[in-house]
């Protein structure tokens, strides 16, 4: 199973072993951490599951699609290059080892 790995705000990590199939959004709200929020349940309407990508997984993503690149737009704490809406990462065999950075402020 894959392990991806978020970093809080406060630099404390959280590594977990995701399925594949699930998106890290559901996976990071099911294990209670609390940086993801995932207001919206992953319609693409919220832009509280922000994250950013840690450098060399970029390219392992899906590419973003145009309801995802409107909507982080409207993240509370701005768009970087490396910016993504959890709920539309999708866990795959190739993202073994991810690491993602939680946004903050995500409201
Ligand atoms: Fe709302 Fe991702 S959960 S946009």
């Amino acid at each position: 199973m894959p392990k991806v790995t978020f970093i809080n705000p406060d630099e404390s990590r959280i590594e977990l072993d995701i399925p594949v199939g699930t998106s890290l959004m559901r996976a990071a709200t099911a294990h209670g951490i609390d940086g993801i929020v995932g207001d919206c349940g992953g319609g693409l309407t919220c832009a509280t599951c922000h994250v950013l990508v840690e450098d060399g997984y970029l390219d392992k993503m899906p590419a973003v699609q145009a309801n995802e690149d409107q909507m982080l737009d409207f993240t509370a704490m701005g768009r970087s290059p490396c910016s993504r809406l959890s709920c539309q990462l999708v866990v795959t065999e190739d993202m073994d080892g991810l690491t993602v950075r939680i946004a903050d402020p995500q409201l």
